[in-house]
């Protein structure tokens, strides 16, 4: 039997780019399904203030700044008040650290608000 047909050689290649953009865009999305669920979406929007900044408004704040995501994650936690106004964001502690830390991250890659 010949495996190495061009046939073969190119069907292996299509599994492999689609295993290859599926992981990506699995990776890329997570962080924004942790938000869905964590209901962060109800008072941030991704650019725009909404209750809270928008995540684009976050990111370009603490841009430059090494321990922002840090920082920023154990805010997801612990909650927020007089950085932004005065309303208050409420502690989330149905956030496990590891997702603060991935949201956080994210957050803070968020692209320039236009
Ligand atoms: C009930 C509304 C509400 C929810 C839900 C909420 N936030 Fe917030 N968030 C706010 C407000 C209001 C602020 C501004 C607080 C301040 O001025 O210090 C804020 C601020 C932040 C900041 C910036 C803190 C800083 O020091 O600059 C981050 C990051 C953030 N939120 C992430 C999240 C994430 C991630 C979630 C979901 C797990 C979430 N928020 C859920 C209202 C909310």
């Amino acid at each position: 039997m010949k495996i190495h047909d061009p046939a073969t050689r190119l069907c292996q290649l299509l599994v492999g780019c689609a295993l290859a953009a599926h992981f990506f865009f699995a990776s890329a999305q997570a962080p924004l399904e942790l938000a869905r669920k964590n209901a962060c979406l109800a008072c941030h929007g991704l650019v725009h203030k909404q209750v809270g900044p928008g995540f684009a408004q976050i990111a370009e704040r603490y841009r430059g700044d090494a321990e922002a995501a840090e920082r920023l994650a154990g805010k997801i936690r612990n909650g927020s008040v007089g950085t932004w106004g005065r309303v208050i964001m409420p502690r989330q502690t149905q956030v496990s650290e590891a997702d603060a830390r991935a949201l956080s991250q994210w957050i803070l890659s968020q692209p320039a608000a236009r």
